[in-house]
């Protein structure tokens, strides 16, 4: 199973990738962690011109350019930890990324089974992304009070210590809305035509979020 996963910034997107890989075995490819992968100062990229500007893209909320994303996605996609289905968290964002993204399928003899859009009340975002926790190796995410960890900022999953993202600030995700309105929601109706998009309310607690996600794709599951 493929899927993608849409939403505002703090819609709950990499929270239910998790989820998603727990019930059907496929792995999260959120490209917003691959770039801070990729940028981080613990890859020894840290003097790399290349990882500088990335970061500083990211740091305004704004996106990396399509041509570097795409290049970065697909050598990414091509990895033996997908070869069970992905859930793409954070990709495609523009329509350029979306048309890319078909190329690379179809040459592969793969498809999207599902495009999930949470939608969200974005009041509510400002307090998800102050508050959000990060495991900078896993990727997993946590709310200092919405989703503690177990132990005090340590990762569930690995162990390691959870890290706060420089780009959760106020003004950062006034930006990222902006980009997310102007540049990622007119991708929707591609998916709609073909009957892909799955409407998920995120407001809820993440349990019935990832139950109504489930239910909707276990649907699916029986109708292939
Ligand atoms: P990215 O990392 O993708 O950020 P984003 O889209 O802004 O999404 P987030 O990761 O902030 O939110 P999420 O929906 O995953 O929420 P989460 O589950 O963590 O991208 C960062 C930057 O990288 C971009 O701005 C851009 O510069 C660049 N980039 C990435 N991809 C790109 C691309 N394709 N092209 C170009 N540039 C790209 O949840 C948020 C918080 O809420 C957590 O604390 C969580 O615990 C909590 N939470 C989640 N669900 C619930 C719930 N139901 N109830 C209560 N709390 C909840």
């Amino acid at each position: 199973m493929n899927i993608i996963l849409l939403g505002a910034p703090g819609a709950g997107k990499g929270t239910q990738a998790h989820a998603i890989e727990k019930n059907w075995r496929i792995a999260p490819l959120a490209t917003g962690d691959l770039l801070r992968r990729i940028t981080s100062s613990e890859t020894g990229a840290e003097e790399n011109p290349l990882s500088i500007e990335l970061r500083e893209i990211m740091a305004t909320g704004a996106l990396i350019p399509d041509a570097l994303m795409i290049g970065i996605l697909e050598e990414e996609i091509a990895l033996s930890k997908y070869a069970n289905g992905f859930s793409l968290d954070g990709f495609p964002r523009t329509e350029a990324q979306a048309s890319a993204l078909e190329g690379m399928l179809l040459k592969n003899g793969l498809r999207i089974d599902a495009v999930v859009l949470l939608t969200i009340d974005e009041k509510a975002l400002q307090a998800r992304i102050e508050g959000r926790l990060f495991c900078p190796s896993c990727g997993a995410s946590f709310h200092s009070s919405l989703n503690p960890p177990k132990r005090e900022e340590t990762c569930d999953m690995c162990d390691t210590r959870l890290e706060r993202r420089k780009d959760d600030n106020a003004e950062t995700l006034r930006k990222r809305l902006e980009v997310f309105h102007g540049q990622t929601e007119p991708i929707l109706p591609f998916y709609e035509k073909q009957n892909l998009l799955i409407k998920i309310d995120g407001m809820r607690s993440i349990d019935e979020v990832a139950e109504d996600i489930q239910q909707s794709l276990l649907k699916l599951d029986t109708r292939s």
